[in-house]
C-alpha cells in the first residue's frame, strides 16, 4: 500500500455501504438493552455469516436476495446465542433498514459533489434495504446513483458487480476511487482495476489477497483532500 496523500485524476467516487457508510453494529447496539452481554457477539456472528452467505450463495449459484441473506444469517446467529425470540428478530431486521451513519459520511458526500466529484454507493445490499438507509441518512441529493448487485444477481467480489459502476456512471475504473471498510471488497475492487481507499475503520490486519488499496485511512475525512477536492 502507497502513502500517497493525492489520487490524480479521479472523476467519480464509489463507496461501499455496510461497514463504509452505515454502521452495521448498530441494530444489535440499539438493541443492548434486551441482548445484554450478547449484542457484540450477536453483532460479529450475524455480519460474519451475511458475508460468509453471500460468496457462497455466489459459488453454488443460489442467489438469494440481502434482505433474504442478512434474515437468514440473523436466524444463525440468534440460534447459536440461544436467542429464540421473534419479536427481536422483526425488531433487528427492522434496524438494519436505518443503520447509523458514520458521522462525517454526509459532509464528505456534500463536499465532493460540490467539488464536481461524481458519487455512488456499489453495495451488495438489495435495492429496498439501500434505499431505506439512504432515505434515513439522508444522503439521498448528495449520490448521482445508488448501484446493487441485485442487478446481476450474483455478489461481490464477483468481477461483474465492480463493472456495474463503470457501466452505470460510464467512466473508467482507473478514473474511479472506490472505498471500502471491508478488506476484502477493497482487495477485490483493486484487482478489478479501481483506484481503492481502504477505510480500516476497525485497525484490521490487512489481508493477503489478490489487489492492492492504494491508500488506507481511518474514516472517510480526508479523502475531498486526496482525491483533490477542497474544503468548501
Ligand atoms: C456492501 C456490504 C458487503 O456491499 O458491505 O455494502
Amino acid at each position: 500500500m502507497m502513502t500517497e496523500t493525492r489520487l490524480e485524476g479521479i472523476d467519480a467516487c464509489v463507496f461501499d455501504a455496510y461497514g463504509t457508510l452505515f454502521d452495521v453494529n448498530a441494530a444489535a447496539q440499539h438493541c443492548a438493552a434486551e441482548l445484554g452481554d450478547k449484542w457484540q457477539p450477536l453483532a460479529e456472528l450475524w455480519r460474519g455469516r451475511q458475508l460468509q452467505y453471500t460468496w457462497l450463495r455466489s459459488l453454488m449459484g443460489t442467489y438469494a436476495d440481502f434482505w433474504q441473506v442478512t434474515g437468514e444469517a440473523l436466524d444463525f446467529a440468534m440460534d447459536s446465542l440461544e436467542l429464540n425470540d421473534s419479536v427481536l428478530r422483526e425488531r433487528l431486521m427492522e434496524l438494519y433498514l436505518r443503520l447509523d451513519t458514520y458521522p462525517e459520511v454526509g459532509n464528505v458526500l456534500r463536499q465532493l459533489q460540490a467539488g464536481g466529484m461524481k458519487t455512488a454507493i456499489l453495495s451488495n445490499g438489495s435495492p429496498k434495504m439501500l434505499q431505506a438507509a439512504v432515505d434515513n441518512a439522508g444522503i439521498g441529493g448528495a449520490l448521482d446513483a445508488v448501484i446493487s448487485a441485485d442487478e446481476i444477481r450474483i455478489y461481490k467480489t464477483a468481477p461483474a458487480v465492480y463493472q456495474l459502476a463503470v457501466d452505470h456512471l460510464d467512466i473508467a475504473p482507473s478514473r474511479i476511487c472506490f472505498q471500502s471498510s471491508n478488506a476484502w471488497d477493497a482487495h477485490a475492487a483493486s484487482n478489478f482495476g479501481f483506484r481503492v481507499v481502504w477505510v480500516n475503520r476497525f485497525a484490521q490486519t490487512r489481508e493477503r489477497l489478490p489487489g492492492n488499496p492504494d491508500v488506507m485511512l481511518d474514516s472517510l475525512e480526508a479523502l475531498p483532500a486526496l482525491v483533490g477536492v477542497a474544503a468548501s
